[in-house]
Protein backbone atom coordinates (compact mmCIF):
# COMPACT_ATOMS: atom_id res chain seq x y z
CA UNK A 1 0.00 0.00 0.00
CA UNK A 2 2.70 2.63 0.69
CA UNK A 3 4.24 1.61 -2.90
CA UNK A 4 1.35 1.15 -4.99
CA UNK A 5 -1.07 3.60 -6.44
CA UNK A 6 -3.53 1.22 -8.02
CA UNK A 7 -5.05 -1.46 -6.15
CA UNK A 8 -6.96 -4.37 -7.72
CA UNK A 9 -9.14 -6.53 -4.79
CA UNK A 10 -10.20 -10.20 -5.95
CA UNK A 11 -10.81 -11.50 -2.26
CA UNK A 12 -14.17 -13.52 -2.42
CA UNK A 13 -16.99 -14.61 -0.80
CA UNK A 14 -16.56 -17.94 0.69
CA UNK A 15 -20.65 -19.36 1.31
CA UNK A 16 -21.03 -21.56 4.72
CA UNK A 17 -24.32 -22.65 4.98
CA UNK A 18 -25.98 -20.55 1.91
CA UNK A 19 -24.83 -17.64 2.84
CA UNK A 20 -22.43 -15.48 1.92
CA UNK A 21 -19.60 -14.85 3.91
CA UNK A 22 -18.00 -11.40 4.28
CA UNK A 23 -15.02 -11.34 6.41
CA UNK A 24 -12.00 -12.04 4.26
CA UNK A 25 -12.85 -9.48 1.94
CA UNK A 26 -14.14 -6.85 5.04
CA UNK A 27 -10.21 -7.86 6.47
CA UNK A 28 -8.85 -7.23 3.27
CA UNK A 29 -11.08 -4.25 2.63
CA UNK A 30 -9.82 -2.76 6.31
CA UNK A 31 -5.98 -3.35 5.67
CA UNK A 32 -6.55 -1.40 2.41
CA UNK A 33 -8.47 1.46 3.84
CA UNK A 34 -5.23 1.48 6.40
CA UNK A 35 -2.99 2.27 3.60
CA UNK A 36 -5.16 4.31 1.63
CA UNK A 37 -3.35 7.50 0.10
CA UNK A 38 -4.66 10.58 -1.68
CA UNK A 39 -4.77 9.76 -5.47
CA UNK A 40 -5.18 5.84 -5.04
CA UNK A 41 -7.22 3.87 -7.28
CA UNK A 42 -8.71 0.61 -5.57
CA UNK A 43 -10.57 -1.99 -8.58
CA UNK A 44 -12.46 -4.43 -6.75
CA UNK A 45 -12.77 -7.43 -9.39
CA UNK A 46 -14.46 -10.14 -6.67
CA UNK A 47 -17.74 -11.55 -7.68
CA UNK A 48 -20.28 -9.82 -4.77
CA UNK A 49 -23.48 -9.51 -3.83
CA UNK A 50 -25.19 -6.94 -5.82
CA UNK A 51 -25.03 -3.78 -4.05
CA UNK A 52 -21.74 -4.57 -1.93
CA UNK A 53 -18.94 -2.37 -3.71
CA UNK A 54 -21.58 0.88 -2.53
CA UNK A 55 -22.54 -0.65 0.75
CA UNK A 56 -19.73 -2.59 2.08
CA UNK A 57 -16.61 -1.80 0.07
CA UNK A 58 -17.37 1.65 0.19
CA UNK A 59 -17.84 2.50 3.54
CA UNK A 60 -14.39 0.54 4.81
CA UNK A 61 -12.47 2.26 2.51
CA UNK A 62 -13.30 6.26 3.79
CA UNK A 63 -13.29 4.97 7.27
CA UNK A 64 -9.56 6.03 6.05
CA UNK A 65 -11.46 9.82 5.89
CA UNK A 66 -10.61 9.67 2.37
CA UNK A 67 -13.60 10.29 -0.01
CA UNK A 68 -14.15 8.53 -2.64
CA UNK A 69 -14.74 10.26 -6.02
CA UNK A 70 -13.06 12.81 -4.35
CA UNK A 71 -9.22 11.89 -2.18
CA UNK A 72 -9.53 8.21 -3.77
CA UNK A 73 -10.86 6.77 -7.05
CA UNK A 74 -13.11 3.47 -6.83
CA UNK A 75 -14.59 0.94 -9.47
CA UNK A 76 -16.17 -2.15 -9.58
CA UNK A 77 -15.24 -4.73 -12.81
CA UNK A 78 -16.56 -8.08 -12.49
CA UNK A 79 -13.90 -11.01 -13.32
CA UNK A 80 -15.00 -13.26 -15.99
CA UNK A 81 -11.97 -15.82 -16.99
CA UNK A 82 -12.33 -19.36 -16.50
CA UNK A 83 -9.49 -21.35 -14.53
CA UNK A 84 -7.48 -22.88 -16.99
CA UNK A 85 -7.59 -20.07 -19.64
CA UNK A 86 -6.97 -17.31 -17.53
CA UNK A 87 -4.23 -15.82 -19.17
CA UNK A 88 -5.74 -15.74 -23.09
CA UNK A 89 -9.28 -14.29 -21.46
CA UNK A 90 -7.47 -11.79 -18.90
CA UNK A 91 -6.70 -10.20 -22.65
CA UNK A 92 -9.92 -11.64 -24.75
CA UNK A 93 -12.60 -10.99 -22.84
CA UNK A 94 -14.23 -8.16 -23.08
CA UNK A 95 -14.61 -6.48 -19.34
CA UNK A 96 -17.48 -4.93 -17.90
CA UNK A 97 -16.28 -1.37 -15.83
CA UNK A 98 -18.04 0.87 -13.26
CA UNK A 99 -17.07 3.93 -11.23
CA UNK A 100 -18.26 6.24 -8.34
CA UNK A 101 -17.50 8.74 -10.50
CA UNK A 102 -16.77 9.78 -14.04
CA UNK A 103 -12.56 9.66 -13.40
CA UNK A 104 -12.74 6.57 -11.39
CA UNK A 105 -14.42 4.83 -14.55
CA UNK A 106 -11.66 6.14 -16.43
CA UNK A 107 -8.82 5.78 -14.49
CA UNK A 108 -10.12 1.97 -14.36
CA UNK A 109 -10.32 1.35 -18.17
CA UNK A 110 -6.73 2.61 -18.31
CA UNK A 111 -5.51 0.47 -15.56
CA UNK A 112 -7.43 -2.83 -17.12
CA UNK A 113 -6.87 -1.80 -20.38
CA UNK A 114 -2.61 -2.66 -19.96
CA UNK A 115 -3.89 -6.33 -19.76
CA UNK A 116 -7.34 -6.50 -21.67
CA UNK A 117 -6.97 -6.28 -25.43
CA UNK A 118 -11.06 -6.29 -25.44
CA UNK A 119 -13.54 -3.99 -25.13
CA UNK A 120 -14.20 -2.41 -21.80
CA UNK A 121 -17.99 -1.68 -21.47
CA UNK A 122 -18.94 1.13 -19.71
CA UNK A 123 -21.76 0.33 -17.30
CA UNK A 124 -24.77 3.00 -15.18
CA UNK A 125 -23.67 1.86 -12.22
CA UNK A 126 -21.75 -0.47 -9.68
CA UNK A 127 -24.93 -2.57 -9.40
CA UNK A 128 -25.17 -3.07 -12.83
CA UNK A 129 -22.06 -5.08 -13.20
CA UNK A 130 -22.73 -6.50 -9.60
CA UNK A 131 -25.83 -8.43 -11.41
CA UNK A 132 -24.86 -8.73 -14.73
CA UNK A 133 -21.89 -10.78 -13.47
CA UNK A 134 -24.38 -13.06 -10.99
CA UNK A 135 -26.47 -13.18 -14.26
CA UNK A 136 -23.68 -14.60 -16.30
CA UNK A 137 -23.15 -17.35 -13.91
CA UNK A 138 -26.54 -18.10 -12.75
CA UNK A 139 -27.73 -18.61 -16.80
CA UNK A 140 -24.62 -21.27 -17.26
CA UNK A 141 -26.23 -23.23 -13.72
CA UNK A 142 -29.91 -22.95 -15.01
CA UNK A 143 -29.26 -23.99 -18.67
CA UNK A 144 -27.27 -27.05 -17.39
CA UNK A 145 -30.16 -28.06 -14.72
CA UNK A 146 -32.22 -28.19 -18.37
CA UNK A 147 -29.97 -30.26 -19.96
CA UNK A 148 -29.50 -32.30 -17.04
CA UNK A 149 -33.29 -32.72 -16.38
CA UNK A 150 -33.38 -33.76 -20.10
CA UNK A 151 -30.51 -36.07 -20.21
CA UNK A 152 -32.82 -38.15 -17.03
CA UNK A 153 -35.56 -37.97 -19.51
CA UNK A 154 -33.74 -39.00 -22.96
CA UNK A 155 -31.90 -41.86 -20.66
CA UNK A 156 -35.35 -43.29 -20.15
CA UNK A 157 -36.76 -43.18 -23.65
CA UNK A 158 -33.23 -45.05 -24.21
CA UNK A 159 -31.88 -42.06 -26.19
CA UNK A 160 -28.40 -40.39 -26.16
CA UNK A 161 -28.53 -37.05 -24.62
CA UNK A 162 -25.90 -35.58 -26.83
CA UNK A 163 -27.07 -36.06 -29.69
CA UNK A 164 -30.60 -34.46 -28.95
CA UNK A 165 -28.55 -31.25 -27.85
CA UNK A 166 -26.18 -31.39 -30.69
CA UNK A 167 -29.57 -31.43 -32.83
CA UNK A 168 -31.51 -28.33 -30.93
CA UNK A 169 -28.14 -26.34 -30.96
CA UNK A 170 -28.87 -26.51 -35.31
CA UNK A 171 -31.00 -23.92 -34.25
CA UNK A 172 -29.56 -20.36 -34.32
CA UNK A 173 -31.29 -19.01 -31.49
CA UNK A 174 -30.30 -22.28 -28.68
CA UNK A 175 -27.04 -22.78 -26.96
CA UNK A 176 -27.71 -25.55 -24.95
CA UNK A 177 -24.81 -26.79 -22.45
CA UNK A 178 -23.87 -30.65 -21.85
CA UNK A 179 -25.43 -32.56 -18.79
CA UNK A 180 -22.96 -33.76 -16.45
CA UNK A 181 -22.30 -35.24 -12.66
CA UNK A 182 -23.37 -31.70 -11.05
CA UNK A 183 -22.21 -28.09 -11.19
CA UNK A 184 -19.03 -27.62 -9.02
CA UNK A 185 -16.49 -24.76 -8.42
CA UNK A 186 -16.19 -21.81 -6.67
CA UNK A 187 -18.00 -19.31 -9.36
CA UNK A 188 -21.48 -21.01 -10.47
CA UNK A 189 -23.01 -22.84 -7.30
CA UNK A 190 -22.35 -19.28 -5.55
CA UNK A 191 -23.39 -17.21 -7.36
CA UNK A 192 -27.28 -18.07 -6.42
CA UNK A 193 -26.25 -17.24 -3.13
CA UNK A 194 -24.98 -13.82 -3.65
CA UNK A 195 -28.17 -13.22 -5.36
CA UNK A 196 -30.26 -14.54 -2.89
CA UNK A 197 -28.95 -12.87 -0.06
CA UNK A 198 -30.11 -9.75 -1.89
CA UNK A 199 -33.12 -10.76 -3.38
CA UNK A 200 -34.32 -12.21 0.12
CA UNK A 201 -33.66 -8.48 1.63
CA UNK A 202 -35.53 -6.97 -1.13
CA UNK A 203 -38.77 -9.88 -0.73
CA UNK A 204 -38.27 -11.09 -4.46
CA UNK A 205 -38.62 -14.97 -4.08
CA UNK A 206 -36.31 -16.67 -6.61
CA UNK A 207 -38.45 -20.04 -7.33
CA UNK A 208 -36.85 -20.99 -10.94
CA UNK A 209 -33.55 -20.19 -10.24
CA UNK A 210 -33.35 -22.11 -6.98
CA UNK A 211 -35.23 -25.14 -8.55
CA UNK A 212 -32.46 -25.19 -11.03
CA UNK A 213 -29.47 -25.05 -8.50
CA UNK A 214 -31.99 -27.95 -6.28
CA UNK A 215 -31.42 -29.89 -9.75
CA UNK A 216 -27.48 -29.58 -9.98
CA UNK A 217 -27.28 -30.44 -6.65
CA UNK A 218 -28.72 -33.94 -6.81
CA UNK A 219 -26.83 -35.00 -9.78
CA UNK A 220 -24.73 -36.61 -7.37
CA UNK A 221 -27.15 -38.29 -6.00
CA UNK A 222 -28.45 -39.36 -9.72
CA UNK A 223 -24.97 -40.19 -10.36
CA UNK A 224 -25.10 -42.75 -7.89
CA UNK A 225 -28.39 -44.18 -8.82
CA UNK A 226 -26.95 -44.87 -11.69
CA UNK A 227 -24.13 -46.78 -10.31
CA UNK A 228 -26.90 -48.95 -8.17
CA UNK A 229 -28.38 -50.11 -11.62
CA UNK A 230 -25.23 -51.91 -12.68
CA UNK A 231 -23.49 -53.27 -9.77
CA UNK A 232 -23.35 -56.74 -9.77
CA UNK A 233 -22.92 -57.31 -5.93
CA UNK A 234 -24.59 -55.63 -2.62
CA UNK A 235 -23.10 -52.11 -2.36
CA UNK A 236 -20.65 -53.13 1.04
CA UNK A 237 -18.67 -55.50 -1.35
CA UNK A 238 -18.59 -53.27 -4.43
CA UNK A 239 -15.54 -51.38 -5.69
CA UNK A 240 -15.47 -48.20 -7.37
CA UNK A 241 -12.55 -47.06 -9.68
CA UNK A 242 -13.40 -42.99 -10.39
CA UNK A 243 -11.55 -41.40 -13.08
CA UNK A 244 -11.44 -37.59 -12.24
CA UNK A 245 -12.59 -35.58 -8.88
CA UNK A 246 -11.75 -31.87 -10.58
CA UNK A 247 -14.63 -29.80 -10.50
CA UNK A 248 -14.47 -29.34 -14.04
CA UNK A 249 -12.95 -30.89 -17.31
CA UNK A 250 -9.48 -30.39 -17.49
CA UNK A 251 -9.26 -28.64 -14.21
CA UNK A 252 -7.38 -29.02 -10.73
CA UNK A 253 -10.03 -27.61 -8.75
CA UNK A 254 -11.91 -29.25 -6.62
CA UNK A 255 -13.63 -26.89 -4.67
CA UNK A 256 -17.33 -27.73 -4.35
CA UNK A 257 -16.88 -30.72 -6.92
CA UNK A 258 -19.72 -33.19 -7.43
CA UNK A 259 -17.12 -35.59 -7.83
CA UNK A 260 -16.59 -35.61 -3.88
CA UNK A 261 -20.43 -35.47 -2.86
CA UNK A 262 -20.25 -39.02 -4.92
CA UNK A 263 -17.24 -39.97 -3.71
CA UNK A 264 -18.57 -39.67 -0.08
CA UNK A 265 -22.39 -41.06 -1.25
CA UNK A 266 -20.88 -44.20 -2.56
CA UNK A 267 -18.74 -44.57 0.85
CA UNK A 268 -21.51 -44.16 3.28
CA UNK A 269 -23.63 -46.61 0.96
CA UNK A 270 -20.88 -49.03 1.93
CA UNK A 271 -18.66 -49.40 -1.41
CA UNK A 272 -14.89 -49.01 -1.25
CA UNK A 273 -13.62 -46.00 -3.64
CA UNK A 274 -10.41 -45.55 -5.10
CA UNK A 275 -9.52 -42.05 -7.09
CA UNK A 276 -7.71 -41.22 -9.73
CA UNK A 277 -6.77 -37.57 -10.86
CA UNK A 278 -3.59 -36.56 -12.28
CA UNK A 279 -4.23 -32.82 -11.91
CA UNK A 280 -5.65 -32.52 -8.70
CA UNK A 281 -2.78 -32.09 -5.91
CA UNK A 282 -4.97 -32.76 -2.58
CA UNK A 283 -4.53 -35.94 -1.44
CA UNK A 284 -8.24 -37.79 -0.11
CA UNK A 285 -7.91 -41.00 1.80
CA UNK A 286 -9.42 -42.48 -1.40
CA UNK A 287 -7.04 -41.05 -3.95
CA UNK A 288 -4.63 -43.28 -5.92
CA UNK A 289 -1.58 -42.83 -8.24
CA UNK A 290 -2.00 -44.20 -10.73
CA UNK A 291 -5.53 -45.65 -13.58
CA UNK A 292 -4.43 -48.85 -12.76
CA UNK A 293 -4.55 -48.89 -8.89
CA UNK A 294 -7.86 -47.16 -9.95
CA UNK A 295 -9.30 -49.84 -11.79
CA UNK A 296 -7.73 -52.87 -9.66
CA UNK A 297 -10.62 -55.30 -9.12
CA UNK A 298 -13.59 -52.11 -9.50
CA UNK A 299 -16.82 -53.40 -10.42
CA UNK A 300 -17.74 -49.98 -12.05
CA UNK A 301 -15.75 -47.19 -13.39
CA UNK A 302 -16.77 -43.34 -13.17
CA UNK A 303 -15.93 -41.45 -15.67
CA UNK A 304 -16.58 -37.95 -13.52
CA UNK A 305 -13.99 -35.48 -15.31
CA UNK A 306 -11.61 -35.10 -18.31
CA UNK A 307 -8.25 -34.96 -17.48
CA UNK A 308 -4.98 -35.07 -19.43
CA UNK A 309 -3.15 -37.84 -17.76
CA UNK A 310 -6.22 -40.41 -18.08
CA UNK A 311 -6.04 -43.00 -20.86
CA UNK A 312 -9.92 -43.61 -21.21
CA UNK A 313 -9.14 -46.13 -23.98
CA UNK A 314 -7.15 -48.16 -21.69
CA UNK A 315 -9.22 -51.33 -22.76
CA UNK A 316 -6.99 -54.07 -22.53
CA UNK A 317 -6.19 -52.61 -18.64
CA UNK A 318 -10.31 -51.85 -17.79
CA UNK A 319 -10.40 -56.17 -19.43
CA UNK A 320 -7.60 -57.30 -17.66
CA UNK A 321 -8.20 -55.80 -14.07
CA UNK A 322 -11.80 -55.07 -13.40
CA UNK A 323 -13.52 -57.23 -11.08
CA UNK A 324 -15.31 -60.11 -12.99
CA UNK A 325 -17.76 -60.80 -10.46
CA UNK A 326 -21.15 -60.22 -12.68
CA UNK A 327 -20.64 -57.90 -15.49
CA UNK A 328 -18.42 -54.95 -15.08
CA UNK A 329 -19.41 -51.39 -15.99
CA UNK A 330 -18.19 -47.70 -17.07
CA UNK A 331 -20.65 -44.74 -16.11
CA UNK A 332 -19.38 -41.89 -18.43
CA UNK A 333 -20.86 -38.07 -17.23
CA UNK A 334 -18.25 -37.14 -19.81
CA UNK A 335 -19.15 -38.03 -22.98
CA UNK A 336 -15.18 -39.66 -23.60
CA UNK A 337 -17.05 -42.78 -25.37
CA UNK A 338 -19.47 -40.70 -27.71
CA UNK A 339 -22.40 -40.73 -25.17
CA UNK A 340 -23.32 -43.68 -26.47
CA UNK A 341 -24.30 -46.44 -24.44
CA UNK A 342 -22.44 -50.30 -25.97
CA UNK A 343 -20.64 -53.01 -24.75
CA UNK A 344 -16.96 -53.49 -25.44
CA UNK A 345 -14.74 -56.35 -24.19
CA UNK A 346 -17.57 -57.73 -21.75
CA UNK A 347 -18.02 -54.04 -20.45
CA UNK A 348 -21.36 -52.65 -20.58
CA UNK A 349 -20.57 -48.42 -20.93
CA UNK A 350 -23.28 -46.19 -20.07
CA UNK A 351 -23.65 -42.92 -19.93
CA UNK A 352 -25.22 -40.45 -18.05
N1 LIG B 1 -11.13 -18.44 -10.03
C1 LIG B 1 -11.77 -18.02 -11.11
O1 LIG B 1 -11.62 -18.55 -12.19
C2 LIG B 1 -12.74 -16.85 -11.02
C3 LIG B 1 -13.41 -16.45 -12.17
C4 LIG B 1 -14.26 -15.37 -12.11
C5 LIG B 1 -14.45 -14.71 -10.90
N2 LIG B 1 -13.79 -15.13 -9.78
C6 LIG B 1 -14.03 -14.41 -8.54
O2 LIG B 1 -12.79 -13.85 -8.13
C7 LIG B 1 -12.69 -13.90 -6.70
C8 LIG B 1 -11.49 -14.71 -6.26
O3 LIG B 1 -11.62 -16.04 -6.73
P1 LIG B 1 -10.48 -17.11 -6.49
O4 LIG B 1 -10.90 -18.34 -7.19
O5 LIG B 1 -9.16 -16.50 -6.83
O6 LIG B 1 -10.65 -17.34 -4.93
P2 LIG B 1 -9.56 -17.69 -3.88
O7 LIG B 1 -10.30 -17.92 -2.63
O8 LIG B 1 -8.67 -18.74 -4.42
O9 LIG B 1 -8.70 -16.36 -3.83
C9 LIG B 1 -8.90 -15.46 -2.92
C10 LIG B 1 -7.56 -14.85 -2.61
O10 LIG B 1 -7.82 -13.93 -1.58
C11 LIG B 1 -6.76 -14.02 -0.63
N3 LIG B 1 -7.25 -13.51 0.67
C12 LIG B 1 -8.13 -14.08 1.50
N4 LIG B 1 -8.30 -13.31 2.59
C13 LIG B 1 -7.48 -12.22 2.43
C14 LIG B 1 -7.21 -11.07 3.21
N5 LIG B 1 -7.78 -10.89 4.37
N6 LIG B 1 -6.33 -10.18 2.72
C15 LIG B 1 -5.75 -10.35 1.52
N7 LIG B 1 -5.96 -11.43 0.74
C16 LIG B 1 -6.82 -12.36 1.20
C17 LIG B 1 -6.45 -15.49 -0.59
O11 LIG B 1 -5.18 -15.68 -0.05
C18 LIG B 1 -6.53 -15.84 -2.06
O12 LIG B 1 -5.29 -15.61 -2.69
C19 LIG B 1 -14.01 -14.48 -6.21
O13 LIG B 1 -14.90 -13.45 -5.92
C20 LIG B 1 -14.49 -15.28 -7.39
O14 LIG B 1 -15.88 -15.44 -7.38
C21 LIG B 1 -12.93 -16.16 -9.83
Amino acid sequence: MRECTSIIITVGLPVQDGRPQSYPLGECLRSVAAGLKRGDLVVVRSTLVPGYTRDFVLPILESSGLKAGRDFYLAYSSERIAEGRAFEEFEQMPGLVSGIDGESLRRAKELLGIVTKAPLIEASSFEAVELAKLLENISRDVNIAMVNEMAKVSKAMGLNIFEIIELANTHKRVNLLYPGPGVGGYCIPNALHYLAARAESLGVPLPLLEAARNVNEEMPAYVVSLVNRHLPVPPAAARIGVLGLAMKDYSSDTRCSPALKIVWLLERSGMRVKAFDPAVPERYPFSVDSLAEAVEGAHGLLVLARQEGIDYESWELFRNAMSRDGRPFIIDTKRVYGGRSFERDGILVDSI
